[in-house]
């Protein structure tokens, strides 16, 4: 920063988000993995301010509880408008001198080098108040900033408010401020609500600084897509998608190919190496971690996973899952939280893994659910194999299945748990496994078959072969 004035931040936060048409206060509606307060917060974070408040009201357990530990907070009581919310933050600024960027608590968009721009502006030009003006379509339900001869704001006036003239003004209020922190505190207890909404505007901050004799300024920065506060629902997926685009570019631009992006949603905390692919209709949240060389997608939905080089992921789900080098999963395969494939290890179709190590080269290619087991090396699994570890007469939690190194199971095996294949150990197809298998041995574990001759004769009158 361009000052050694001292910097505060004021979110604005307390507002009851009525147009939401919901229980969950506005602030909180998630968007990528954050609130809206989220990314507020994360865009004013790099600004060091000495100190930043959030001012809350509606829902304020809920907010306040949503806010990292150390967050300093204010409570507005009643909702009577942005005047009041930082009518309402003044308390938490008593003993401080600079400068006070208010920034609305809806303004999910809002970049750092906007909001440094206005506290830039406001010092450079040595305002007492400034606000952030975005030349937007009139048609925009905006407050309207409004010019003197001067050039200086004359005052902010709120659509439901303005003139035919003023509404024809295309330098709207964006919902970011800047002010002296005496000239809050001189101007605040003089708000009035006597307007169309019969609220307290911070807005009207600016005509009552200028009746002082100070400068009152607007700073012109930002793009037209930073102007979306989110007011109701269809605000919230146009910001949603704008965010979206955003960390995608990111990705892109740093060496990610993305096929179909407007079909991928990739939350802010997901790291892509470069050259990894990315199919469309994916979805990559938390803190998921991809490697170069990987192919993620068609269908790909990872939460907090790691894939590492090499991989492809095809249609398939995974949560806290670590997928290895050269590993494949799916096409539909569903892999559940301490599922640890291996290098050149594969989760084909339809299975289902959990808290489970899949060895080198290890296959489980077809139909199977392996839970709390591990799997070495080598082995491969038949098509449609079970671990039925749920055993409740021996106690609460879920028994192990220890497979070894080169097992080959039949088809349909069953193992009950707790159980041990040692390595080269081979099942039958269709065995139900109680009892641990020594290496190299064939466990077979089902009833033999019987042929009862002439039996369509007998019983239905012929074969009709
Ligand atoms: C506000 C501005 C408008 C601007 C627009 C930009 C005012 C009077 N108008 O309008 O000029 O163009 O933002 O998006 O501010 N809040 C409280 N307590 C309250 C009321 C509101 O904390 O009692 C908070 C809200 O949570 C929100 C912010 O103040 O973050 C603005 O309030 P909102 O009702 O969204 O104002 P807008 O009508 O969008
Ligand atoms: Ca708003």
């Amino acid at each position: 920063m361009s000052t050694d004035r001292q910097l505060a931040v004021v979110v604005l936060a307390a507002g009851k988000g009525t147009r939401m048409k919901g229980d969950l206060p506005k602030v909180l509606h998630p968007i990528l993995g954050r609130t809206v307060l989220g990314w507020v917060l994360a865009a004013v974070a790099p600004l060091d301010a000495q100190r930043v408040v959030v001012v809350t009201g509606h829902g304020a357990d809920q907010v306040e509880a949503s806010l990292p530990a150390g967050t300093l907070t204010a409570r507005q009581v009643q909702q009577r408008g942005s005047g009041d919310a930082v009518a309402a933050a003044l308390p938490a600024l008593e003993d401080f001198t600079g400068d006070v960027l208010v920034v609305n608590g809806d303004g999910a968009l809002f970049s750092t080098d906007t909001m440094r721009a206005v506290v830039e502006g406001h010092v450079g030009r040595a305002s007492v108040a400034t606000a952030l003006a975005i030349r937007g379509d009139v048609a925009l339900p905006y407050g309207r900033i409004v010019r003197g001869p001067d050039d200086r704001i004359e005052e902010i006036v709120e659509s439901v408010d303005a003139t035919p003239e003023q509404l024809a003004v295309d330098e709207l209020n964006a919902g970011v401020y800047c002010f002296d922190a005496d000239a809050l505190r001189a101007g605040v207890p003089r708000l009035s609500d006597d307007n169309a909404k019969g609220e307290l505007y911070i807005t009207d901050l600016l005509a009552i600084a200028r009746g002082d004799g100070g400068r009152t300024l607007s700073v012109v920065a930002g793009g037209p897509e930073e102007l979306l506060g989110i007011n109701t629902r269809a605000d919230l997926a146009d910001v949603e998608d704008v965010l979206r685009r955003r960390v995608l570019r990111g990705h892109m631009l740093n060496g990610v190919t993305i096929s179909m992006p407007d079909t991928v949603l990739i939350e802010p905390t997901v790291t892509i190496e470069p050259d990894a692919l990315i199919l469309p209709q994916t979805i990559l949240r938390g803190d998921t971690r991809i490697a170069t060389g990987t192919k993620i997608g068609p269908g790909a939905g990872l939460h907090d996973t790691i894939v590492e080089h090499g991989a492809s992921i095809e249609r398939s789900v995974a949560r806290e899952a670590r997928i290895g080098v050269d590993a494949t999963v799916g096409p539909f395969a569903y892999l559940r939280p301490g599922a640890d494939l291996r290098e050149r290890s594969k989760a084909g179709t339809f299975v289902e893994i959990k808290n489970t190590t899949v060895g080198v080269n290890a296959k489980v290619p077809h139909l199977s659910y392996i839970g709390d087991a591990s799997i070495g090396e080598g082995t491969n699994i038949g098509a449609g194999n079970i671990t039925a570890n749920y055993r409740p007469e021996l106690g609460r939690g879920k028994q192990r299945t220890e497979i070894g190194r080169n097992v080959r199971t039949g088809s349909d095996t069953v193992l009950v748990a707790p159980v041990t294949l040692g390595d080269g150990a081979w099942t039958g197809a269709g065995s139900v496994v109680v009892d641990d298998v020594p290496a190299g041995a064939l466990a077979l574990a089902r009833a033999r078959q019987t042929n009862i001759d002439g039996y369509a004769e007998r019983v239905v009158g012929g074969a009709k072969a």
